[in-house]
């Protein structure tokens, strides 16, 4: 059984789970509520609250289960989020003599997709949408991936806090676009699509034609179109994000992190293997089922260890 750590962003995250994908158990403390009145994570006030909820997270994960690996998110994120997690996870596993794994936080999505009962196997071309990335990646293995494409600016979750937060709607806001859109008509604006050459992605522009939108917009009239102007933003992400993956033309295609989450592009793929939702936005077992297809650190070297901001 493997233990896994992640800390990399503004979730404390500790899971179990065995060499055969099952997941035992999985913890997630939320910081987002911490972070909400500030509009988006503060990277020195995530670093603190990692600290107060590393152990007891990483306690309730563990539960008594007998573990025999450690798993740790050592790239990339906040550094000093992501030091709290590789430092606790250093010390548990020398204490008890056991194999340290370092993991890559997007590696770890799509082992998301690798956990029982999904278990997906390769090929597939694997679009990932997060907070903090926005990439399509050729995966023929379990041990890693190719990018095709990325984001030349926003991410697209990142495209949905931003335009969240022009709406006058919570941090994070992507679940809250989700759920008033179900409201709204999405045709009753049209937002750009961003022509970008290849396979990249780029979401900066959608975010300013919104905010030219919500500005023109006569006094009080943001209430009454807000559900309007939700619905239309979330469908020109997702119509950005379809398009990249029908240009690709593969047969077997994935979706993860915690965009992977919306419905609108949920629906729109019922063809696709989709990370299952509790496993979308950031979590440990994914990372405990990378660990699975990376070489442990040797022992030697556990103390030199370090994290990295940049993948
Ligand atoms: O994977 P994740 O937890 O963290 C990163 O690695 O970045 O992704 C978080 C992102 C946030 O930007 C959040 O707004 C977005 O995922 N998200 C959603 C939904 N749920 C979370 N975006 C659209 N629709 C959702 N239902
Ligand atoms: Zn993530």
């Amino acid at each position: 059984m493997i233990l896994g750590i992640e800390t990399s962003c503004d979730e404390t995250a500790a899971s179990v789970v065995t060499h055969d994908g099952e997941i035992v158990s999985n913890v997630v403390a939320s910081q987002a509520e911490l972070h909400a009145r500030f509009g988006g994570v503060v990277p020195e006030v995530a670093s603190r609250r990692h600290l107060e909820l590393v152990a007891p997270v990483i306690d309730a994960a563990l539960d008594g289960h007998a573990i025999d690996a450690v798993a740790v998110t050592s790239r990339p994120g906040l550094i000093g989020a992501l030091l709290v997690g590789v430092s606790a996870a250093k010390a548990i596993a020398w204490a008890r003599r056991l194999p340290l794994v370092a993991v890559d936080h997007l590696h770890g999505h799509v082992a998301s997709l690798y956990l029982k009962p999904l278990d997906l196997q390769p090929p597939f071309t694997c679009l990932l949408a997060s907070g903090g990335h926005t990439m399509l990646l050729d995966v023929q293995d379990r041990g890693g991936y190719r990018v095709l494409g990325t984001t030349l600016d926003d991410a697209a979750g990142e495209a949905f806090d931003k335009g969240a937060r022009l709406l006058g709607l919570g941090y994070p806001g992507g679940k809250e676009i989700d759920a008033l859109a179900r409201s709204g008509d999405p045709d009753a604006y049209d937002f750009p699509v961003a022509r970008v050459p290849g396979l990249d992605f780029s979401f900066s522009g959608l975010k300013t034609s919104l905010l030219y939108r919500v500005r023109d917009l006569p006094p009080g009239e943001l209430e009454r179109r807000r559900a309007d102007l939700a619905a239309s933003y979330q469908r020109a992400i997702v119509r950005a994000l379809i398009g990249r993956l029908e240009a690709v033309g593969a047969d077997r295609v994935a979706v993860v992190g915690g965009v992977a989450a919306n419905s609108e592009l949920r629906a729109a793929l019922p063809h696709a293997a989709l990370a299952p939702l509790p496993l979308c936005t950031d979590n440990a077992a994914m990372i405990a089922s990378a660990a699975r297809y990376v070489e442990p650190v040797p022992r030697d070297d556990y103390l030199r260890l370090d994290a990295r901001s940049s993948a």
